[in-house]
């Protein structure tokens, strides 16, 4: 893990996350990108990513994530991915599938890509097409593990849990070995951005945790040496706040469309961090002096029972986001943690009834109508959300 020796001297991140556009086809209602989306209009060009992934490898990254939205949305793809390749970054694809055909794969791959990251919301054809919010995505993931399978990348299949798809964890893993996967990553969902919106009706029992918990420690034995499954825990849920991000500006950042960088993806949230833009001031200063990365950096900035605490180095005292949208203040100790004063908020939500879930609200008022209409394809100008 990076150390963070104060706020004059970080370590180098590894890892850069390039959300390449908002815009995307589908409409998960889990989606963590902030409410507030970035136009089109006003995304970084082909040449302005160049330029942030030359100097992000001058600063130390080795890996980026082209992630969205939908990354495929973006014409200028194969010029960003040859750039990250000239640079000397791995370059791991992260999509829904959609709109991935035998040639784009092709130039994809000429241009230097290395692996593919590809999400799906339940092994259900129609389940996932509900939850997804479009029609027929089921059928576009299945094309698009199978072309990626035949050019020989690396697979990933990306899966967000929630109290609709928990049940089908069995099944979702099933999905994962018939389409020939190296990796399934089973995320919980985290509630920011739209998927706060939807808690009520994405948060699931302990019970439905408890049994996919139990069925992926049986399959990771069983798939051992030949799948690696990744849980990703659900912290409203365990009394232990998460690492986010592996600590404040100490790994990675995010690049959001319009040049904004953030700390993690959903940092844009907190009023008052004023992130900075790489059309402003150049990759390193931001990484190591600009006042929002240096914000939450190392131990100082900590208050209440993380002050002091000897698992301070581990967690690096949990979310700040999660602070922020549970208490308005972002430097608290995360409501996730049994030591945090807010603890209650998230343990009634986790040990309260589940009453009939309410309907998902989708980004688009009636993406998915009550008769099972689905919207058709769209420009991806108004309808982004995340592809994971
Ligand atoms: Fe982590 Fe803070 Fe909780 Fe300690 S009090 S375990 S540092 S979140
Ligand atoms: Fe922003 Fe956790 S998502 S710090």
């Amino acid at each position: 893990m990076a150390q963070v020796t104060g706020s004059t001297d970080p370590a180098p991140p590894w890892a850069l996350l390039a959300e390449l556009t908002h815009a995307c086809p589908l409409h998960c209602p889990y989606c963590s990108n902030p409410l507030e989306l970035a136009r089109r209009a006003s995304e970084l060009s082909g040449g302005e990513w160049a330029d942030v992934l030359r100097q992000a490898a001058e600063l130390g990254v080795v890996h980026t994530h082209l992630s969205g939205g939908e990354p495929l949305l973006r014409p200028d793809l194969e010029q960003i991915v040859a750039a990250a390749e000239a640079a000397g970054i791995y370059t791991q694809l992260v999509t829904s599938g959609t709109g991935l055909d035998e040639a784009r794969l092709a130039a994809l791959t000429t241009a230097g890509l290395r692996s593919v990251q590809l999400s799906v919301q339940h092994a259900d054809p129609r389940a996932n097409d509900r939850i997804a919010g479009r029609r027929s995505s089921f059928a576009a993931k299945e094309r698009a593990a199978a072309l990626v399978r035949r050019a020989g990348l690396p697979l990933g299949l990306n899966v967000v849990l929630h109290r609709d798809n928990l049940d089908a964890v069995d099944a979702l893993i099933d999905l994962g070995v018939d389409w020939g996967v190296d990796r399934i990553e089973l995320a919980n969902t985290q509630f920011y951005g739209w998927g706060l919106l939807n808690r009520t009706a994405l948060l699931p029992t302990r019970d439905q945790l408890a049994r996919a918990r139990e069925t992926v420690e049986r399959r990771r034995e069983q798939l051992a040496g030949r799948i690696d499954l990744v849980w990703v825990v659900p912290d409203y849920f365990d009394g232990v706040a998460k690492p986010c991000m592996g600590g404040w500006g100490a790994v990675s950042l995010t690049v959001a469309p319009d040049g904004t960088v953030l700390p993690c993806p959903a940092a844009a949230s907190l009023p008052d961090l004023q992130p900075p833009n790489v059309r402003d001031h150049p990759l390193a200063w931001i990484w190591e002096r600009s006042p929002a990365f240096n914000r939450f950096r190392g131990t100082e900035w900590m208050t209440g029972p993380c002050h002091g605490c000897p698992r301070q180095e581990e967690d690096f005292g949990g979310c700040r986001c999660q602070a922020f949208a549970l208490t308005g203040d972002a430097a608290r100790t995360d409501p996730a943690c049994a030591l945090s004063p807010d603890h209650h908020l998230v343990r009634e939500l986790a040990d309260g009834g589940r009453p009939e879930a309410p309907p998902y609200v989708y980004r688009r008022p009636g993406a998915v109508p009550a008769g099972g209409g689905f919207p058709g394809p769209n420009s991806g100008e108004n309808l982004p959300t995340c592809s994971q």
